[in-house]
């Protein structure tokens, strides 16, 4: 294994499943040390745990509570500078999420507060934390903010487009001072979130057909394009939607 980020300090929300499990794995195995931010803090230990790096940490926090946040980011202050954000955690209400005449003011509350307060109170803290030394801070966008895929998932696709629309203006305000901000952009890929469609075999098979690959993506798929996000190498790109959807958004 290459070690791109050696030297490198990250914080990766939602580090407990899926994406943010395998990116922020990845991460150490690149040379990072790294934070395991997720609100399920016994997942978060037990993924930071299997790394076997001594540079592992988990950080318990709610990322839609400012004071869990600030917190958070307080704790990791407390033991050196950081370099990187992945701000990934993110719900979607398979079930309850519907079209817009029948969604109820609750599943868009939720879903907002965790997807788009989540992700604007994760770079506040970001970029706060990397003022003065720079850094790279990287978002999980999704393609039902680029193209709609998402329908019937009106709150879903809502707050990730907020999310897009949030990682360009941070990207604006804070390029000068060094900060990187770019959104990551994966196609259907099969983790703990979209169980419902992995179990329901019309669902699946319809979004694998819109899939140029023509297969479904893996958490394994997302984590190169955040190493090099993440590292030096991407020290021009800024602003940026970067997608790893298999052909997804462009068919
Ligand atoms: N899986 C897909 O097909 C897909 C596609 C595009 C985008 N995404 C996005 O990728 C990101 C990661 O999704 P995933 O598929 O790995 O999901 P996942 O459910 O496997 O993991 C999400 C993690 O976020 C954590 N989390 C939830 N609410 C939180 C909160 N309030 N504070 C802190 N942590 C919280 C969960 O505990 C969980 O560990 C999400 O933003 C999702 O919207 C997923």
């Amino acid at each position: 294994m290459s070690t791109r980020l050696a030297g490198k300090t990250a914080l990766v929300t939602g580090a407990g499943s899926g994406i943010g499990l395998a990116v922020a794995q990845r991460f150490a195995a690149e040379g990072a040390r790294v934070y395991f931010a997720d609100i399920n803090a016994e997942a978060a230990e037990k993924a930071a745990a299997a790394t076997g790096s001594e540079l592992a940490a988990a950080l318990p926090v709610d990322i839609s509570d400012e004071g869990s946040v600030e917190a958070a980011y307080a704790s990791v202050a407390a033991g050196g500078p950081l370099d990187i954000v992945v701000a990934n955690a993110g719900v979607q209400l398979f079930g309850q999420d519907a079209k817009v005449g029948e969604l109820s003011l609750e599943v868009w509350e939720k879903t907002v507060a965790v997807n788009h307060r989540g992700a604007f109170l994760t770079l506040k803290y970001a970029v706060r934390a990397l003022q003065g030394r720079g850094g790279s801070i990287i978002c999980t966008g999704s393609p039902t903010a680029v193209v709609a895929c998402g329908q019937t998932f009106t709150a879903y696709s809502s707050s990730k487009a907020g999310v897009h629309g949030l990682a360009r203006v941070v990207a604006a305000d804070y390029a000068r001072e060094g900060i990187r901000v770019n959104t990551v952009v994966p196609g259907y890929t099969e983790t703990p979130l979209v169980q419902t469609i992995a179990d329901d075999p019309a669902s699946r098979a319809g979004l694998v057909d819109s899939t140029m690959l023509g297969r479904a993506g893996t958490a394994a798929d997302v984590e190169g394009i955040m190493v090099y996000l993440a590292s030096d190498e991407s020290a021009y790109a800024t602003g940026g939607l970067f997608t790893v959807d298999g052909g997804l958004t462009a068919l």
